[in-house]
């Protein structure tokens, strides 16, 4: 018999096997006839498979222009608003929630928007595996799920992990920008990306950034300003 390594020795024989604490819990809602179709017809030109081998994102564009990344786009509007408005950038989306891949599929063709590409798998791992250094000119994350119950905090997307993952991807000079509508979620991430030496806090240290014009006014912010939600922008430049 093998030898045991310390930890496996530390582990019981029947310990399950080590689960990574995600940021979303996978909940199919059913697809539409129309994203149905979209998946069969759409994936295979703007969809881009996770396989953990850094991506060659010219070729995957056929173009070398600046790339800006959506972690969790949801259903895309923002992502699309973007795609549309700058058609000398690329844009990448991450999303895990199926039906939201397949609304922004269906919205890609209608307005023949060529310069998007998605990835349907955990964003934490293509930050980690797919790729390469500095080879990003800015990343949004534009209402993250905040986890809102104490206990799980740890499912937050905004760990330093996160924010060490953001460095490596970002080019200097480049910018991350994150908003969210859950107040003491918008303090931890603060903290959190102040904390790193490789960001500057574009709006000064210790402040919010007003919101960007930049940033596309979603169904899900409007419906939060009726409600009378506040919104927190934050904005960080790549050191
Ligand atoms: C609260 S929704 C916000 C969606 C959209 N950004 C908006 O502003 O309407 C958060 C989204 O992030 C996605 N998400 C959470 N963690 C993720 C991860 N690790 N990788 C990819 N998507 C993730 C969820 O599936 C969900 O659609």
């Amino acid at each position: 018999m093998p030898p045991l390594t310390s930890v496996a020795r530390l582990m019981p024989p029947d310990a399950p096997p080590h689960r990574p604490i995600r940021s979303y819990v996978l909940r199919e809602g059913r697809l539409t006839a129309g994203q149905e179709r979209a998946f069969a017809a759409l994936w295979p030109r703007f969809g881009v498979e996770y396989t953990g081998i850094p991506l060659d994102l010219p070729a995957l564009f056929g173009n070398d222009r600046p790339v800006w990344l959506e972690i969790g786009f949801g259903n895309g509007d923002a992502l699309a608003t973007l795609a549309e408005r700058h058609p000398d950038r690329n844009y990448l989306g991450i999303e895990v929630h199926r039906p939201g891949v397949g609304h922004l599929l269906l919205r890609l063709e209608a307005h023949a928007l060529a310069n998007v590409r998605l990835l349907r798998h955990d964003a934490v791992e293509v930050l980690r595996s797919a790729l390469p250094p500095a080879s990003l000119t800015g990343v949004y994350l534009f209402f993250p799920d905040p986890w809102h119950k104490r206990r799980h905090h740890k499912r937050r997307i905004v760990q330093p992990e996160l924010v060490d993952l953001l460095a490596r991807v970002i080019r200097p000079g480049g910018l991350f920008h994150a908003a969210t509508d859950w107040g003491d979620y918008a303090q931890q991430m603060l903290a959190v990306i102040e904390a790193s030496p490789a960001f500057e806090n574009v709006a000064g240290p210790g402040r919010f950034a007003p919101r960007p014009d930049e940033r596309p006014l979603t169904r899900f912010e409007q419906r939060g300003q009726s409600l009378g939600h506040g919104v927190w922008d934050l904005l960080f430049r790549r050191r």
